[in-house]
């Protein structure tokens, strides 16, 4: 294995961490929910809070993820095989779309509640990407050349 190669996988991690991070702090902005389909229910002063805090980290989260997968897919392009390659982009366009979703339910409408639904939907999806796709690809990264 090469020191390009190590150094590769040690970034995707540390991605994949911040990214897993950013999802919980998302999840963990609203203790309301329980109570509330939108943020209607709470006092003004406290809805200006969350909302800038959600639309921030909402806008990092997609922003952060969209890029890590392109980096992802430029790194895959030469070093793992067609069949793992088309199968993990294929699987990352899915994750784009679900991401993009989460953008327009949040820049449409400003519900944090929603949005924050939205990102509790996709933790299953990152997670099992991150458990299939992406293991695999450091598989291949880590494997002797
Ligand atoms: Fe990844
Ligand atoms: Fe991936």
């Amino acid at each position: 294995m090469s020191a390009d190669r190590q150094q590769i996988v040690i970034k995707l991690r540390q991605d994949h961490a911040y990214i897993v991070d950013l999802m919980q702090r998302i999840t963990a902005l609203c203790t309301q929910r329980e109570n509330a389909e939108n943020c209607e229910g709470c006092e003004s002063g406290q809805r200006n809070i969350c909302h800038e805090n959600i639309g921030q980290l909402v806008r990092t989260f997609v922003e952060v993820t969209l890029r890590h997968n392109l980096i992802e897919s430029a790194y895959m392009a030469e070093l793992v095989p067609v069949a793992h390659r088309v199968a993990h982009n294929r699987a990352h366009m899915a994750i784009a779309e679900q991401l993009q979703a989460i953008r327009v339910i949040y820049a449409a409408n400003g519900n944090g509640v929603l949005a924050i639904a939205a990102v509790e939907r996709i933790i299953g999806t990152i997670a099992a990407h991150l458990a299939e796709h992406d293991r695999e690809l450091e598989a291949y990264l880590l494997a002797p050349v």
